[in-house]
């Protein structure tokens, strides 16, 4: 694989800046931004009122911990617009959540966020190893998911010739990638899966592909995962992470030379964890809920906002900036099966710890009698490497399930976010 470690000159200031520069920065914006949220939008005002505080409170980054918390539900009784801070007009783009479990919630962007966008997906880019001049594949998904238009404007704004393919007809994928030769893909990881397959099903080398780096995200996968795919396609396989409340892609990013966690881009998205069962603060280097405060987004601020993703933060590496770890999970993707907690990324590392399975998982739980009973669906030759499977599973992970074992192409295949669990116990 190609050194594509950036030259220091290229980075922006705030990536070598010292910590004290960084929170002097945090500190001066975090006040905006409290004022700008207490000021504009009546959901912040009532709960700031409510908890008793004032943004003037804020005279140390300590004190965010004084302030309320936001959560998806907030954002839901103030659909669609209630939480913009801005007049409409002001608004000149909006995105939404798919609203799987409930109402969508809607985040809007005013001219100078879209550029602060399309400034931090490009420097995530180029952390990831992408430079002006190279052609870039993109199958996030275009329109209210926040991964295709969010990637867009940051390729461009890097310099790039962009592809927007979106996702799907996956064989159509391969071909623009044969044909274009983009070095550069932004895909989740998952859909790479299944654009690895159609590159051996067309009978293709997917090793001799363009591809050099891929920018991995919207879902969580594992190292096991990273090695996989930089094995298969001889590229680097790099995580991006964002969530649409706090922006969208390009909240942190993996650096191509380290691959030891995710930067997280401080100068905009103030990082907190907390217990997720006490809200309190927790010191960095424990494990939590990631919660973020935006600290310079104009139609939509966002303060102290509870992610459900499970991390923990860690001092700056390749940049001074702090990284978060890989995200091993949502909280709403723990599932509790006999009373043991189990996330599908330690079903995906054991997958892809054993020789003869397809890295495609499916988890299906359901109810016989009084217990819970978990299936895990994957595909191999045969049934004897299920049965290894279930035993590791029982012994690594601590939970008895059983093993289907079916043809390639029986476990469904994502186009953007994998479907992990199919629970049927209610
Ligand atoms: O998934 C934004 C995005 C698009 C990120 C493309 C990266 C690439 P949402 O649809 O709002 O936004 O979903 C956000 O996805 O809270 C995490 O649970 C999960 N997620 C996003 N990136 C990662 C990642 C986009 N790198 C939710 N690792 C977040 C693990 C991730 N989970």
């Amino acid at each position: 694989m190609k050194d594509l470690t950036p030259d220091p000159d290229s980075l922006d200031p705030i990536e070598t800046a010292s910590r004290d520069e960084i929170a002097a920065l945090q500190l001066k914006r975090l006040q905006w931004s409290l004022g700008h949220a207490y000021e504009n939008v009546p959901h912040y005002r009532a709960a700031f009122d409510a908890a008793g505080v004032q943004p003037e409170d804020l005279t140390d980054l300590a004190d965010l911990a004084k302030f309320p918390f936001t959560v998806k539900q907030d954002l839901r009784d103030n659909y669609p617009f209630g939480m913009f801070a801005v007049p409409r007009e002001e608004v000149v783009r909006v995105h939404a959540s798919s609203g799987t479990t409930g109402q969508p919630t809607v985040v809007g962007y005013t001219r100078n966020d879209l550029k602060t966008w399309a400034d931090v997906v490009a420097r995530s880019m180029r952390a990831a190893g992408t430079r002006a001049g190279d052609i870039v594949h993109i199958s996030y998904g275009y329109g209210l998911f926040t991964g295709g238009l969010g990637a867009h404007y940051g390729a461009e704004r890097l310099g790039c010739t962009v592809v927007p393919v979106s996702g799907g007809m996956t064989a159509r994928q391969v071909q623009l990638i044969e044909d274009f030769r983009p070095s550069t893909i932004m895909v989740t990881p998952s859909y790479m899966l299944s654009i690895l397959d159609c590159y051996r099903e067309a009978g293709l080398d997917p090793a001799a592909s363009p591809l050099n780096v891929g920018i991995f995200g919207a879902e969580p996968w594992t190292n096991a995962m990273r090695a996989e795919i930089e094995a298969a396609f001889d590229m680097h396989a790099v995580d991006i992470y964002g969530l649409s409340e706090v922006i969208g892609p390009g909240v942190a990013q993996e650096c191509v030379e380290t691959k030891d966690g995710l930067h997280i881009w401080e100068d905009h998205f103030y990082p907190e964890i907390i217990d997720p069962e006490t809200g309190e603060v927790l010191p960095d280097g424990e494990l939590g809920e990631l919660v973020f405060t935006s600290l310079t987004k104009e139609a939509f601020p966002i303060i102290r906002y509870r992610t459900r993703d499970l991390t923990r933060l860690l001092p700056g590496t390749a940049r001074a900036m702090r990284r978060m770890e890989k995200v091993t999970g949502r909280s709403d993707d723990m599932m509790i099966v006999r009373g043991v907690n189990v996330f599908p990324t330690q079903i995906e590392e054991q997958i892809l710890a054993l020789e003869g399975l397809a890295p495609h998982f499916q988890v299906e739980l359901s109810r016989e009698g009084r217990m819970d009973a978990m299936v895990v669906h994957v595909e191999g030759a045969d049934d004897a490497v299920g049965v290894v499977l279930a035993e590791r599973i029982k012994e690594r992970i601590g939970v008895t399930c059983a093993v289907k074992v079916g043809a390639p192409g029986s476990v469904p295949r994502s186009q953007g976010k994998a479907v992990r669990i199919l629970d049927r116990r209610s």
